[in-house]
């Protein structure tokens, strides 16, 4: 899974899925190399690049400069910040900007930003003239650690998170750590909440070295950060590599995203972000877990514990409607034959999927949110 290129100064992780594997690079200060490797990687003469009103004026100029030096034509669309981009009337922009373009099917969209970017662009290539090369350049954590990895892409619809959306892989992945230096602290932590859900789903070891790093991994030390991408890289690869379209592994990717996505809906007032209401959902996954039996007490403690040091939320100040969250949650893409299927940590490590829990089970661990957590 992970060898070193002789040309590239970093790490280099592979998504095996036959003739759709790619690889996933990994560096610091690698962006004004990135031309050479998106020839390399892309067949693509001309390039889409879209990014937000964030991003762009800090990298896109470096993005297009590596692209010139290659000789490839590019053009630039940028859209608001947040997820509030994830819609239709978005979508439908880009659309029209990839008419202004006269954007062919061999042409590339490349996404340069957070995991919104990521998602929206990735559906504008899988579905513009029926599917354009695309290509990832993550810029946030989250995206580096997740989203911008397995080729899940798609857009909100008003009454659930990421409904219409499709598979899409990328040619290929490609995360400056540098550019975590800009990210606002909060950011930060959303990619911590998928890390840690990746170290208690799959790697003890992993889980014990954050542990150990936080003030490294808060503080952005350059090598701390290097390891942690790649390891989350290792993670998700292995596991998309497995099972691509979720037809039963990768479903322990959503550890805490249940409640997480269900949050996300029905609590637009309390404004949390993506990372944030997935550590809130990894609280109520602990406490299911607690009162199957299937997880010990210490471990949940050790778990509740980092995404406390991570400055993660894990309680919400206020009342809640705990029925509403409980509907949000029925239209999740993951509820069969009306039963919601929970992923729940046996163990630092380990999980399994559970799916005869009852309303009332699950109303109580949403309920318990509101506790302060000790
Ligand atoms: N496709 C998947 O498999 C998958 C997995 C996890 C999450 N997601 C999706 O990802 C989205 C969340 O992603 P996110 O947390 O990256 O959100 P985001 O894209 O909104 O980025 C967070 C904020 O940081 C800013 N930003 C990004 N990079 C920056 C940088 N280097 N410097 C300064 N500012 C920067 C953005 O402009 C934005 O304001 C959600 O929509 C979620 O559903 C998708
Ligand atoms: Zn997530």
């Amino acid at each position: 899974m992970h060898r070193s290129d002789p040309k590239f100064q970093g790490r280099i992780v592979h998504v095996n899925l036959g003739r759709r594997s790619y690889p996933i690079y990994i560096g610091s200060h690698i962006l004004p190399d990135f031309g050479p490797f998106f020839t390399q990687n892309c067949p693509s003469k001309h390039a889409i690049v879209v990014t937000d009103d964030n991003v762009k004026p800090i990298y896109a100029e470096m993005l297009l400069n590596s692209l010139a030096e290659q000789n490839l034509e590019s053009h630039l669309v940028s859209v608001p910040p947040g997820e509030s981009s994830k819609q239709m009337a978005v979508l439908e922009h880009l659309y029209d900007k990839m008419f202004d373009f006269a954007a062919e099917r061999s042409d590339c969209v490349i996404a340069l930003g957070g995991g919104v970017i990521g998602d929206l662009a990735g559906f504008l290539a899988a579905t513009f003239k029926r599917g354009l090369n695309f290509v990832q350049v993550p810029t946030s954590l989250l995206a580096m650690v997740d989203s911008s990895i397995g080729g899940k892409t798609g857009i909100n619809h008003p009454r659930g998170k990421n409904m219409i959306g499709s598979f899409y892989q990328p040619k290929m992945v490609f995360a400056d750590t540098d550019t975590l230096k800009t990210l606002p602290p909060r950011e930060l932590g959303c990619g911590l909440a998928e890390t840690v859900k990746h170290a208690i789903i799959r790697d003890a070891g992993f889980f014990a070295t954050l542990e150990q790093n936080t003030q490294a991994v808060t503080t952005l030390q350059k090598n701390t950060l290097i390891d942690l991408v790649e390891r989350n890289c290792q993670i998700k690869a292995a596991v998309v590599s497995a099972d691509e379209h979720e037809a039963g592994l990768r479903g322990i990717l959503n550890l805490g995203h249940t409640v997480g996505h269900a949050i996300e809906t029905t609590l637009k007032n309390l404004d949390f972000h993506h990372g944030e209401a997935v550590s809130l959902g990894i609280v109520a996954a602990l406490r299911l877990a607690l009162s199957r039996k299937l997880l010990d007490e210490r471990s949940a403690q050790k778990i509740l514990l980092l995404l406390q040091k991570l400055q993660l939320p894990t309680h919400i100040q206020g009342p809640i409607n705990s029925a509403d969250l409980y509907q949000a949650m029925l239209q999740d893409k993951k509820v069969k034959h009306g039963k919601i299927n929970f992923v729940l940590p046996t163990g630092i490590g380990s999980c399994d999927f559970i799916n005869d829990l009852s309303e009332p089970e699950i109303l109580t661990a949403v309920d318990s949110l509101t506790q302060p957590a000790t």
